[in-house]
């Protein structure tokens, strides 16, 4: 009887630890984590539209296209990202991948104070207003190159050039269409500012000799930084153009010396198309020193507000103030999926820009004809913008030969209304479109969402006759022709799903589902092990240990909180935290500084000093 009972019970708890390894195992999705795992379910101080609410996905994916070959132990770049899904029908679906710049800078900037689908206030409150470009578009926001905002890897692999920095975007891509292959079909686009004019060019030629095998339509960049060599000496031209600096003052002829030194020095550069020279950093801030009156200057975002010395337009926006802590607080963290990036969220990592030296990369100017020969690009600049302002922008576009033509030739500009307002001027010719925007700064969704809306539907062919509702309904016209108007149909607002679930939720319903019967399972089978120990026990007369019970329970219990894909979101950063805030002060007097938009060369004399601590580190330059 006693034999026959250890017999029975040995069978019952081999048979319970192989259900539930397999169980285990099964359940949790080793290789790609669900969508699911990514949803959003809420996100503090969020006050939604209920008639169109927000679905947002959000987390870090593995970017490291060598990860395979280092050491299981190293910390390989994982890049974090926002989807923010359309919250109206539109024509087709479309998809965009959105880049702030920096290099270093979060792209939370674009997704709080810019192109996102809300605008945030003082008491941590996240209305969703209209203007947003996730209104009929799906948009992913992404915190880039590894070490910028709540993307992750070890100091130690930061990228250097700007072909790396691609290629982890190009890795990211991968995971996030195995994560989401429903947006593999999708028209995409990417679209970003500042910096981002070296990123996009180079982002989208990679993409286009990538095997991803998209249907990639366009690209646009709003005041980027993508050609020095026009660049540089746009800083004087606008500063007289817009009365910043009188014609033959004094400052005219300090301003002049200075923009001459850097001309002459990219005379002598012959070999290849520089993106930052050392000498030129000081041309911008040379150039507004006459402005400089009572320890205020010129906002070199927007000329038309000063700031305080030395900051010149680091602490703009005032939204900055709010969005910094409210990306600190460790229920947003937690809401966002961002829980394996342990350090604090800054706007701008200026470790990450000092560590982008591009000793072997050119300048983005000589990408984007090749670019342009394939996609349609729209470069647009918001007027009031200096540091990467549009005459620059203007004469980088009058510089360059696409498609055996130089420049826009004779087309003509067009003038550019929205809501019958004056919003900036048009032209378009051989693929390239150049929209300058008034009225607007180096962030140009901050100032004039609508406008920005605007332009990026029509850049990408939105048929505004077959919308329904929402804001593409307010009137806009390039030239003579105005857009169409919203379609007749009305949109059936029952609040009764009109075409069943998403995939996502397919896929996260099933695995509830799943994880519901395997929960049930198992408990059915720990119960049958109880009753079976104790139907043992009872005649025994003597104590059995249940070890196996509580291993099995113990690690089923394991595999669902680290299931879901959670271990690559789990990897603990402190070990690099010290150590990064230590090099930063080791470097941070040759450093490069960090901008939001625009960086300086890691050689670079820094423009604005960077501070002691990572305080500080958000009062540095950026582009
Ligand atoms: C956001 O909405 C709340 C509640 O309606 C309101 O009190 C607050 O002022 C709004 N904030 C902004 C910036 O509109
Ligand atoms: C414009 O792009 C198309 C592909 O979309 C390409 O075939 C064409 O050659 C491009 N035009 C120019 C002038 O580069
Ligand atoms: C935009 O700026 C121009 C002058 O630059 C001004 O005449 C116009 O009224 C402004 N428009 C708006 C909507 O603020
Ligand atoms: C735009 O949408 C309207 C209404 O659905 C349709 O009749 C028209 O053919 C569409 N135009 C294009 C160019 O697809």
């Amino acid at each position: 009887m006693l034999s026959r009972c250890r017999g029975l019970w040995r069978a019952a708890v081999l048979f319970i630890a192989f259900t539930c390894t397999y169980l285990v195992v099964h359940a949790a999705p080793t290789d790609v984590p669900s969508a699911a795992s990514f949803y959003v379910s809420s996100l503090p101080g969020l006050r939604q539209d209920p008639s169109h609410p927000l679905h947002i996905y959000a987390g870090q994916l593995p970017s490291d296209p060598n990860a395979a070959s280092v050491p299981s132990t190293a910390i390989t770049a994982h890049l974090f990202f926002v989807l923010t899904k359309a919250r109206r029908v539109a024509d087709k679906e479309r998809l965009i991948f959105w880049f702030n710049g920096g290099p270093g800078c979060s792209s939370f900037d674009g997704l709080m104070m810019e192109i996102g689908p809300w605008r945030m206030d003082k008491d941590g409150n996240l209305n969703v207003t209209n203007g947003g470009w996730e209104e009929y578009t799906n948009v992913v926001y992404v915190d880039q190159p590894a070490g910028t905002g709540y993307s992750y890897t070890s100091t130690d692999r930061y990228v250097h050039e700007l072909s790396d920095a691609s290629q982890q975007v190009v890795h990211f891509m991968r995971w996030f269409y195995r994560v989401f292959p429903e947006y593999k079909e999708m028209d995409t686009y990417l679209a970003g500012e500042s910096y981002a004019g070296q990123y996009i060019p180079y982002f989208a030629d990679a993409i286009l000799s990538s095997d991803l095998n998209i249907p990639f339509k366009g690209v646009a960049i709003g005041n980027g930084w993508i050609d020095g060599r026009r660049q540089y000496p746009s800083f004087l031209d606008y500063a007289v153009k817009h009365g910043l600096v009188e014609a033959n003052s004094e400052d005219y002829k300090r301003s002049k010396d200075i923009t001459d030194q850097c001309m002459a020095e990219l005379d002598k550069i012959t070999d290849r198309e520089p993106i930052n020279v050392p000498i030129c950093e000081r041309v911008m801030m040379a150039v507004l020193e006459g402005k400089e009156k009572d320890g205020k200057c010129v906002n070199v975002y927007d000329v038309r507000l000063t700031d305080t010395v030395p900051s010149c337009g680091l602490n703009w926006p005032a939204d900055l103030e709010y969005v910094t802590p409210y990306l600190g607080r460790q229920d947003v963290v937690q809401s966002l999926h961002a829980t394996a990036h342990s350090q604090s969220w800054v706007e701008c990592r200026g470790r990450v820009g000092q560590e982008l030296t591009n000793h072997n990369s050119q300048s983005s100017i000589t990408l984007l004809p090749k670019v342009v020969e394939r996609i349609p690009v729209l470069l647009f600049a918001g007027d009031q913008d200096f540091i990467c302002n549009y005459v620059g922008v203007e004469g980088l576009i009058q510089a360059m030969e696409w498609g055996g033509e130089k420049g826009l030739g004779k087309v003509q500009t067009q003038s550019w209304t929205v809501n019958n307002q004056p919003a900036g001027t048009w032209v378009s010719s051989r693929n390239l479109t150049y929209a300058k925007i008034f009225n607007a700064s180096h962030m140009v969704g901050y100032d004039a969402p609508h406008v920005a809306h605007d332009m990026m539907l029509r850049f990408m062919g939105v048929n505004f006759s077959s919308l329904v509702e929402g804001t593409a309904g307010i009137p806009s016209s390039v030239g003579e022709e105005k857009k169409p108007e919203l379609g007749e149909a009305k949109e059936v607002e029952t609040g009764a799903p009109q075409s069943g679930k998403s995939p996502e939720q397919d896929k996260a319903m099933w695995e509830a589902y799943y994880n519901a019967g395997s929960a049930a399972l198992v408990l059915v089978l720990i119960l049958a092990a109880i009753a079976l120990f104790f139907w043992c026990r009872v005649r025994r007369r003597r104590g059995l240990r249940l070890p196996m019970l509580n291993t099995g329970f113990g690690s089923n219990n394991h595999g669902n909180t680290n299931g879901s894909g959670s271990m690559e979101e789990s990897i603990p950063l402190t070990q690099t935290d010290g150590e990064e805030l230590d090099d930063f002060r080791l470097k941070r007097n040759g450093g490069n500084g960090k901008g939001k938009e625009r960086a300086v060369d890691p050689l670079t004399p820094v423009m604005f000093s960077v501070g002691e601590d990572e305080e500080d580190e958000e009062k540095s330059p950026r582009r």
